[in-house]
């Protein structure tokens, strides 16, 4: 392997990339990643892509999906990363640092001020300016906590259209940071990777959906299944009891319910809601978040509007002029000017977790990520306060 610097080939839209380092950065993800249940032309032909060369070969790579998260309420224009991936030659040079700062530096000029990725590799983009923005659990619960639950004035509608369902979602997304307003291509895309075999069922009140559940059976061996819901939106009491009942008489083969990560949230609302908590969980990797243009994400986001506040920012690990920001927030709008005393010393990772309301600024300022006296970090724990972060989707 050469010891030259890789060139960088984009990032640009997918059509710009050759069919020639297009399959050989097909191949390297198969390589990197094992088979993968994913019909790759979608995200090349949405996305924005951008590889590593090292004497004409495709050494490294990534894909930016451009889609939109809510923060505070507000939605956001960002990108998620997908298949970042090195050569295992190339390996330990930095190179995926590279591909994802011209990827992120590219979607910042692009009117895209967030950038999230799920990765079971933390440190390599913290170096980059990204943090840990949420985590994410699979869980099963076995069917019989369930049962019992109080009935429910909310009609069960089987298949309710995907106009409905995505009404329901989008309404529900409001009230977390991070998740995602589905494009249009999304759903076509899950369903070649072998998400087709699903099924849906509403709840309605007075002829208007409310929530839905997508479920489908995952076989167990030696015999029977287990109930899968691969998507949830039963944003109250109400409906999450109407989908306790129907799950409790879905099918009498069915001892357990299987929630892959993400599908709830990371404090699942059943958790005040079932009598039996006899749930089995087990972790999967956190999804991270970077700012790639400071000033237009924290204008874009929904702040709390029952907290007007002033903060003097030194951000830390960026050039000069955007060192020094002030952001003036006033009926949960945010607007940032250059300058000011620097009075909180930030680093761009914490900012970034703190954006995303994982980290509470008290608790970032115990893990040495920023500093700011008491009143400061009040004010900035209020700010942030009322959404918590829940990212459902995977890519
Ligand atoms: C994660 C991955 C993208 C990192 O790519 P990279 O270009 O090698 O990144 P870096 O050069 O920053 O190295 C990352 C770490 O791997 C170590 N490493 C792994 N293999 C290595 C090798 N063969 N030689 C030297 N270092 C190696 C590095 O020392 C470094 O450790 P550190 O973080 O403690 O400093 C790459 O390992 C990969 O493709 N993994 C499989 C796919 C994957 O998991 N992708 C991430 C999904 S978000």
């Amino acid at each position: 392997m050469s010891s030259a610097e890789p060139r960088i080939a984009g990032p640009e839209p997918g059509s710009g990339v050759s069919d020639g380092h297009w399959a050989q950065y097909a191949e390297l993800t198969g390589r990197c990643f094992g088979p993968i249940d994913m019909d790759l032309e979608i995200p090349r032909r949405h996305g924005l892509v951008c590889l590593a060369l090292l004497d004409g070969q495709v050494v490294g790579g990534a894909i930016a999906l451009p889609f939109h998260q809510h923060f505070g309420g507000r939605v956001v224009p960002t990108a998620g990363l997908s298949l970042v991936c090195t050569a295992p030659q190339a390996r330990g040079r930095r190179i995926s640092a590279r591909v994802v700062t011209e990827l992120a530096t590219a979607l910042a000029a692009d009117g895209m001020p967030v950038v999230s990725l799920w990765t079971a590799t933390p440190g390599v983009y913290r170096r980059c300016g990204w943090e840990v923005a949420g985590n994410a659990r699979g869980t099963w619960y076995p069917i019989d906590a369930f049962r019992d639950a109080p009935a429910t004035d909310l009609t069960l509608v089987p298949d309710p259209s995907p106009e409905a369902m995505r009404a329901v979602r989008e309404r529900d997304a409001a009230r977390w940071n991070g998740a995602l307003l589905r494009p249009g291509w999304w759903t076509a895309w899950k369903q070649a990777g072998g998400e087709d075999d699903t099924v849906s069922y509403g709840f309605a009140a007075g002829g208007d959906l409310v929530g839905y559940a997508t479920l489908r059976c995952e076989t167990r061996r030696p015999w029977g299944y287990d109930l899968a819901v691969r998507d949830l939106h039963a944003p109250d009491a109400r409906t999450l009891q109407a989908l306790s009942g129907m799950l409790s008489e879905h099918g009498a083969q069915a001892e357990r319910v299987h929630f892959p990560p993400g599908v709830l949230p990371p404090d699942p609302d059943f958790t005040w809601l079932l009598p039996r908590h006899r749930a089995e969980s087990y972790d999967w990797y956190p999804w991270m978040l970077r700012l790639t243009d400071i000033r237009g994400a924290l204008e874009a986001r929904g702040w709390s509007p029952a907290v007007d506040a002033e903060l003097e920012l030194a951000v830390e690990s960026r050039s000069e002029a955007d060192r020094l920001l002030t952001l003036v927030v006033t009926g949960g709008q945010g607007k940032v000017h250059d300058g000011g005393r620097g009075l909180i010393p930030i680093t761009e990772r914490g900012l970034a977790a703190w954006y995303a309301g994982a980290l509470s600024a008290s608790r970032a300022s115990r893990l040495c990520l920023l500093r700011a006296d008491t009143t400061a970090l009040q004010s900035m724990d209020a700010m942030t306060g009322g959404q918590e972060p829940w990212l459902a989707d995977l890519f």
